[in-house]
């Protein structure tokens, strides 16, 4: 059965509580906009799309309770400050509800918009994939990540199921480990050749040749092509290019922020130091060293060699071609 993240019940969420994988798999039912708001904050529920398909649902669910709009898409809205996709799903649902449409069906029809996105985003991306490709990806861009399918791992998903016999390195992505807990996880379940390594393990990889291209989502795209995505990706990139391995961000037109010019201009979300000092319960440090958590980081535009959308595929990497391709 095809991994899901969440379901729309109705009148209430049911989630998948991502905090508690690979070990159980534990469903929540969210019944309003503060416990979507909660799951999202503490996240039950991550990666950009999922969070702006859920965040939509949290909306439906604020207004139908009769709280005042406005405060509902203000409650989700400050949640986290990284994913375009949040504000993008809250802007949209409020612009329906003054214009009179359904918001149960508005918010079905992101979550829809989505899949039928990625699906689309893994043919064009698959394009890009050699017969046999060594891929690594960070984080977790699956199933788990949006309303189904993937974006960087709906690529990968559909160069499997086409029969190019690829294989892939799984970054663990500290300190949160997407890599290790949900995309070895996913990847398993289909049974897509993988092998997990440590972060740090890439770019000896990628010098010894084990490594045909990188692949990732993306959190915000701003303007100009620079790309905000989980912690690692920026040192990724630089180590694709200085070894001349190509380096795709996958992700689709919800993610774009064409207000923002440059990744300058991306907020970065900062964590609690605690989840670098602790890993599951158990402390890995001298509890009174402190400790930075920057939970996103900006790749420049020149390091990425195409961003793959479900519009098209944009190479080179520079403001008119994003223009040209979401116009
Ligand atoms: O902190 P997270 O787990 O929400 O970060 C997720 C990522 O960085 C993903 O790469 C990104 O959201 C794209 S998911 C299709």
């Amino acid at each position: 059965m095809e991994v899901k993240a969440f379901y729309w019940k109705g009148d209430y969420l049911l989630l998948l509580d991502q905090r508690k994988l690979p070990q159980e798999e534990v469903w929540l039912e969210l019944r309003d906009h503060i416990q979507v708001a909660q799951a999202i904050i503490n996240m039950s529920v991550r990666g950009a799309p999922a969070i702006g398909c859920v965040a939509a649902y949290g909306f439906v669910l604020g207004v139908k309770r009769g709280v005042d709009p406005r405060e509902v898409y203000e409650v989700l809205k400050s949640t986290r400050p990284t994913a375009y996709n949040l504000f993008w799903a809250l802007d949209r649902m409020l612009s329906a509800l003054s214009s009179g449409k359904d918001i149960e069906q508005e918010a079905q029809l992101i979550e829809r918009e989505d899949y039928e996105a990625n699906k689309r985003i893994g043919e064009l991306g698959n394009e890009l994939i050699p017969e046999g490709a060594r891929l690594l990806t960070h984080c977790n861009t699956g199933a788990l990540a949006t309303a189904g399918w993937g974006t960087a791992l709906g690529v990968i998903r559909t160069a499997h199921y086409s029969g190019k016999g690829i294989s892939v390195w799984v970054d663990e992505t500290r300190p949160y480990l997407q890599g290790a807990r949900l995309t070895a996880w996913e990847l398993l379940k289909e049974g897509v050749p993988h092998k997990l390594i440590t972060d740090s393990t890439a770019g000896f990889l990628m010098k010894k040749g084990l490594v045909d291209l990188v692949i990732v989502g993306a959190d915000r795209i701003t303007a100009v092509g620079d790309v905000a995505n989980k912690i690692g990706t920026y040192s990724l990139s630089v180590l694709a290019k200085e070894h001349g391995v190509p380096f795709y961000v996958a992700a689709p037109s919800s993610t774009f922020d064409l207000s923002t010019r440059s990744g300058e201009d991306i907020p970065i979300e900062e964590r609690g130091e605690e989840e670098v000092k602790n890993c599951f319960g158990a402390a890995i440090a001298p509890g009174d060293t402190p400790a930075l958590h920057l939970a996103f980081d900006v790749t420049p535009a020149e390091n990425i060699t195409a961003i793959i959308t479900e519009r098209g595929i944009i190479k080179p990497v520079n403001e008119e071609s994003i223009q040209r391709c979401l116009s």
